[in-house]
């Protein structure tokens, strides 16, 4: 019987591009509750895994389950629980109002408890409900994300370099944010910045050459 609190699970998983290992015999659980640190060098492999976990890619061995489903053969599914900040914001040529509607239309996620997550960084998402969403600035683009995510109420959320466009006080609401996250949850952070998430992360995972070369509690 499946572990109800384990929202990822990785086993032994193998991935190649164009014949170079880029995850190699990854094994791991995340549950409810955790907060983990992904740390490690550039081409390490960490965008890959969480691409993999959200079945934006095919695994060549071993299996991921994520809220309990196959993230290829069960994408719906999976995205349904995972709010996802990708290290590089999607084109959407919707404009930001047309995205809450999507949004609230497809998740029941009101467009209004997003804008209030998106104020709470000082974004005014009226103010800009008319401009395409690829028209915002990169800082923009980055908080709307993270306000949709926020508001979903994600089991899983994954953030890749989220504050990475984020200038110093975005980002210290940014954290803010983050602490004042009330609903039981898990969270992976891929960092090359560890120390600002202390205080928030209670895990960290590192990761060299496609392999996690350590994985602790703190
Ligand atoms: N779609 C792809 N096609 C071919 N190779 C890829 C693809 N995506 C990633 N790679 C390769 O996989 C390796 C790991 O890349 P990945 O983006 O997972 O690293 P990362 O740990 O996220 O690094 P960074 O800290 O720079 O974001 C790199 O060598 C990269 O070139
Ligand atoms: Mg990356």
């Amino acid at each position: 019987m499946q572990d109800p609190r384990v929202v990822v699970e990785v086993n032994r998983v193998r991935k190649r591009f164009m014949g170079a290992t880029v995850l190699d015999d990854v094994s791991l659980q995340i549950s409810l509750g955790d907060r983990v640190a992904m740390m490690g060098p550039n081409g390490a492999g960490k965008t890959t895994l969480v691409r993999c976990m959200l079945g934006f890619y095919h695994t060549d061995e071993g299996s991921i389950r994520v809220a309990g489903h196959d993230p290829v053969a069960e994408r719906v599914e999976v995205l349904r629980h995972v709010g996802f900040i990708p290290q590089l914001p999607p084109p959407v040529k919707l404009t930001v109002g047309e995205l809450l509607h999507f949004v609230e239309r497809s998740s029941g996620t009101s467009a209004e408890s997003i804008a209030r997550k998106a104020g709470e960084m000082e974004l005014d998402v009226a103010k800009h409900s008319q401009k395409p969403f690829f028209k915002l600035s990169g800082g923009m683009k980055q908080k709307l994300l993270i306000a949709i995510a926020l508001a979903r109420k994600s089991r899983l959320l994954i953030f890749d370099e989220p504050t990475a466009s984020l200038d110093p006080r975005a980002r210290e609401h940014f954290y803010e944010l983050l602490q004042s996250i009330d609903y039981e949850h898990a969270a992976i952070y891929i960092t090359h910045r560890a120390e600002e998430l202390a205080g928030l992360v209670n895990r960290e995972i590192t990761m060299d050459l496609g392999k996690v070369v350590v994985d602790e509690r703190i």
